[in-house]
């Protein structure tokens, strides 16, 4: 019996059969670097996927950070600490002026628990309005709006919902010039119903790059008019950055910044400590103080002297390496080289980017749009086989999602490239043998 069917074997007897892995043959990795991984038989893997090693798996000046702190000094969060201050300072540097404090956690659903404790405590409403198809973290209240697959989001009063604000599949009848007004009206509709039920509305609580959803090309105005509804309603506005947040745009630090809105609130997590679990919430001042004034908010982990110095050490990597210049340079050539795989491939019917974020929309019939799910997941277990790991989004699961760690180089991308071009050779050929 090989190595890894007995540690397969191991981690259902300790972990379940449902706890969820990557692959039809899971990986098992045991290093990292850069843009690599490797397994515990050699076989190194093109990183395509991962954006939690933000600057890099195993980045020197990261471990350096982490290791200087660790061997100096590593408590709660109840003392006063030099680091802890200026990491705070230098992250709320990164926001509009109207985002100048943040409370630390340590992970991104903690923090969106925490932003929607802080939106109810402050407006006294209670409905929260997502997306159809939403996942935002794996705590109580969270789980309430994660109407993607979590059972809790199906019979709470307290949220509702509103289409995918998609404009490449559009609505029904609806032309492209009117989406932006319809999903919003769609929105208002949530407010209004909620009103009707005796339900105060809290907020509004997105991902501004809408990623889980398929990394949507929102329709231009949508989301400053479905902020503006909400504001008028009396709720604020959650962006939800734990995926989109930290330059993956390239144009901007925070995806949020792409629209002529600020939010209230904002959530972070994922890339924010390359891996060690540093997560948090930035909002407006006369929020944080009013909430904890009343709420005393402890974490006993998050935010602590390590966790800060890690955090600053991202920042450090983002700016001296340049990553967001990178984004931009990178993402520009991943994207020429994914156009000339749609023009010979039927199957890719959208590309959609954000720097260094791609999602290639794959349909069996470009006229009618249908999705092609099965073809989506053979092409991520091909890519596996030959090296290159993605994977794939979306509510019909037929997106292919790639978003490598930042320090992706042209050389990386001519890999994914001739790669992505080799597996769908083999899917067509495989679907013409029919
Ligand atoms: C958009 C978004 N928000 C929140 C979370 C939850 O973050 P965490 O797993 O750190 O709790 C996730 C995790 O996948 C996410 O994608």
């Amino acid at each position: 019996m090989s190595v890894n069917h007995t540690l397969l074997q191991r981690r259902y007897q300790t972990m379940g059969h449902s706890s969820p892995l990557f692959y039809k043959q899971p990986l098992h990795l045991v290093r990292g670097e850069g843009v690599w991984l490797f397994d515990n038989e050699g076989q190194r893997y093109l990183d395509v996927y991962n954006n939690v090693p933000h600057v890099g798996h195993c980045n020197p000046r990261v471990v350096e950070a982490l290791h200087r702190q660790a061997s100096t000094l590593n408590t709660h969060t109840r003392y006063l600490n030099e680091n802890v201050v200026q990491y705070i300072e230098r992250l709320t540097a990164t926001f509009d002026e109207g985002l100048s404090m943040a409370m630390l956690t340590c992970t991104g659903s903690e923090a969106n628990e925490l932003a929607l404790r802080m939106a109810r405590h402050c407006t006294g409403g209670e409905g929260v309005i997502v997306t159809e198809a939403a996942y935002h973290g794996n705590t109580s209240a969270v789980a309430e709006i994660g109407t993607g697959f979590m059972p809790e989001a199906k019979n709470s009063k307290r949220v509702k919902v509103f289409s995918i604000p998609d404009s490449y599949r559009g609505l029904a009848g609806v032309s492209q010039d009117d989406l932006a007004d319809v999903y919003a009206a769609q929105v208002q509709q949530a407010i209004d119903e909620f009103e009707a039920e005796g339900i105060k509305l809290a907020g509004m609580l997105v991902c501004p790059d809408f990623a889980n959803e398929g990394l949507l090309n929102v329709p231009k105005g949508f989301m400053e008019k479905a902020t503006a509804m909400v504001r008028q309603a009396g709720g604020v506005l959650i962006a939800d950055e734990v995926q989109a947040g930290f330059g993956r745009s390239g144009h901007h630090f925070w995806a949020h910044q792409q629209y002529d809105i600020t939010p209230d609130i904002v959530t972070m997590g994922k890339p924010m400590g390359n891996g060690h679990p540093l997560a948090g919430v930035v909002a407006r001042p006369d929020m944080i103080e009013e909430f904890t004034r009343e709420a005393m908010y402890f974490n006993t982990f998050g935010g602590n002297p390590v966790s800060a110095a890690v955090g600053m050490a991202v920042l450090d990597s983002l700016e001296q390496d340049q990553l967001l210049q990178n984004a931009i340079s990178t993402g520009d050539y991943v994207v020429r080289g994914l156009k000339k795989l749609q023009h010979k491939y039927e199957l890719i019917g959208d590309i959609r980017s954000l720097g260094m974020f791609f999602a290639v929309e794959l349909v069996s019939d470009r006229q009618q749009k249908t999705p092609a799910p099965e073809q989506a997941e053979q092409i991520m277990n091909l890519m596996k086989q030959q090296g290159v790991l993605i994977s794939r989004i979306g509510i019909y699961d037929n997106i292919l999602k790639l978003r490598p760690p930042m320090p992706f180089q042209p050389e990386h991308a001519d890999l994914l490239l001739e790669t992505l071009d080799r597996v769908f050779q083999q899917v067509c050929q495989l679907e013409a043998l029919g």
